[in-house]
Formats: C-alpha cells, sequence, structure tokens
C-alpha cells in the first residue's frame, strides 16, 4: 500500500455512488475501487449482526484490492460497524457516514429537523445521542424512506408511481413545518429531484453528506501522508458481491448524470 494506491468506497449498493461522485470530482487524481455488496442489499432492515458480517466480507475485499483507505459510504453499516472495523483493522483510515443532524440542527430557522434514513441507522448511537443533544431546542422528525433503496437499486427514479412514494414519507414532515431534510441514507440522494419537487416552493433545505465526506477524506489523506501524486493517472473500479451485470450497471451509474 502506497501513496497511488485507491481509496476503497463501500455501500450495500448503489447508494454509496453518491459519495464515489464527490470523491471523482474533488480528487480526480485518486483512484477508487468501487463495492457494492449488491448481493445481501438492502441493508436497512437486517440484523446489527448481518450487517457487521457483511462489513467485514466488504473490507477483507477492499484489503484484497490494496486500498490506502475506506470510506464506508452507507450510514447504516457504518451506524451499525464502523466501531469493530477501526478496531480490527487499525492501520486502516476509515471514513464513515453518518446523518448531517449536527449542521441541520444549529441553522434550523423553524427549530423543526427531518431526518430520511433507514430503520438501522435511526437506532444508532450516533443518531440517538446526536437527537437528544439538541431535543430541548429542536424538533427532529424522523422518518425511514420506505421503498427508497429498492427504487435506487431498480433504477426506477423516474418512473411514476416512484414521486407519491416519496410523497408518502416526505410531506407529513413539511406538514409540521420542517425547514432542513436530512439525507441519511446514500441511496436518497439519488431522489434529489423527487424530494424537490415535492418539496416544491416552500424554503426549505436538504442536506446531503457526500461533500462534508470528500473534506475529511481530502484531511485524512493529508494526515496519513497518503495523497497521490499530482501526475499520478486515476483508475476506477468496480466490485460487487452480486453479478457482473450489477458491476456494470454500478459503473454506468458512476459516470452517467
Ligand atoms: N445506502 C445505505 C445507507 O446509507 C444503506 C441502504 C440499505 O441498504 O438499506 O444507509
Amino acid at each position: 500500500m502506497n501513496c497511488s494506491s485507491p481509496i476503497g468506497v463501500y455501500d450495500s449498493g448503489f447508494g454509496g455512488l453518491s459519495v464515489w461522485r464527490a470523491l471523482y470530482d474533488a480528487l480526480p487524481g485518486e483512484s477508487l475501487v468501487y463495492l457494492g455488496d449488491g448481493k445481501n442489499c438492502p441493508y436497512g432492515d437486517r440484523t446489527p449482526e448481518e450487517i457487521a458480517r457483511f462489513a467485514d466480507e466488504a473490507v477483507e475485499r477492499l484489503l484484497a484490492e490494496g486500498v490506502k483507505m475506506i470510506v464506508v459510504a452507507c450510514n447504516t453499516a457504518t451506524a451499525v460497524a464502523i466501531k469493530g472495523l477501526r478496531e480490527r483493522y487499525p492501520a486502516i483510515p476509515f471514513v464513515g457516514l453518518e446523518p448531517a443532524v449536527k449542521p441541520a440542527c444549529l441553522t434550523t430557522q423553524t427549530g423543526k429537523v427531518g431526518v430520511l434514513a433507514t430503520a438501522r441507522s435511526l437506532e444508532g448511537d450516533h443518531f440517538r445521542t446526536t437527537a437528544a443533544k439538541y431535543a430541548d431546542r429542536v424538533e427532529i422528525i424522523a422518518a425511514v424512506g420506505e421503498g427508497f433503496v429498492e427504487i435506487v437499486e431498480n433504477s426506477a427514479e423516474k418512473e411514476p408511481a416512484t414521486l407519491e412514494k416519496v410523497r408518502a414519507v416526505v410531506e407529513p414532515m413539511l406538514a409540521k413545518g420542517v425547514d432542513k431534510i436530512v439525507l441519511g441514507c446514500t441511496h436518497y440522494p439519488f431522489l434529489m429531484e423527487q424530494i424537490r419537487e415535492v418539496v416544491g416552493d416552500r424554503d426549505v433545505e436538504i442536506v446531503d453528506s457526500g461533500e462534508a465526506v470528500e473534506r475529511r477524506v481530502e484531511q485524512l489523506l493529508d494526515e496519513y501522508g497518503l495523497r497521490a501524486d499530482a501526475d499520478h493517472r486515476a483508475e476506477y473500479r468496480f466490485l460487487t458481491f452480486a453479478s457482473q451485470e450489477y458491476a456494470e450497471r454500478l459503473e454506468r451509474k458512476a459516470f452517467d448524470r
């Protein structure tokens, strides 16, 4: 492993590509190996034990690729497994994904913040601790994006039924007066257009974690002295535990925007 080694990016499926894109845009010299599990997706309703096992397998696979850092581009796997991963692989820098609840709570004007995430993420320590910290000032309206992960996995974002599914989850938050909606699952930014359509002309900010994660990756690259040289030609690979066809779809989705 050295500076020209790739950065590993892992998610249950397509969602982490929203983070992959932020890294691709900001760090053109860095090679990236994306692992979208695919076989065990969605993670949202799995038991913590199962998710921890999937995350272990993914990390082993990425380490076999010689990665220099691993971005767990999945809020659910981060909530359940990142602590254990950091303990088991102390030499590898890990970056996790957490719903951006804090910045939303610090900037809300209405005192009401919506959080969209999977069931496991909402049960996670990080979310519960952060929500409790602001509970005296901010009402957090949390909801699971029912069916959202499946929509993204099936590339069904533009199908007519999708907007109604998004509306069913987002409208009740808007009715309660939220002025921030935090996307606490990396699949959800792929539904940004539909969420915006439901929000309409209301003054509501949709908060995504992609850029904050990218900044954290840069910080760690510098801290560990792992930045690729300026003239390094980046390479991009897409791996999965599902089929070859799934890997090809991952690659198409990464570049197709
Ligand atoms: N993309 C993932 C997340 O950020 C997990 C979605 C799932 O597999 O349920 O939580």
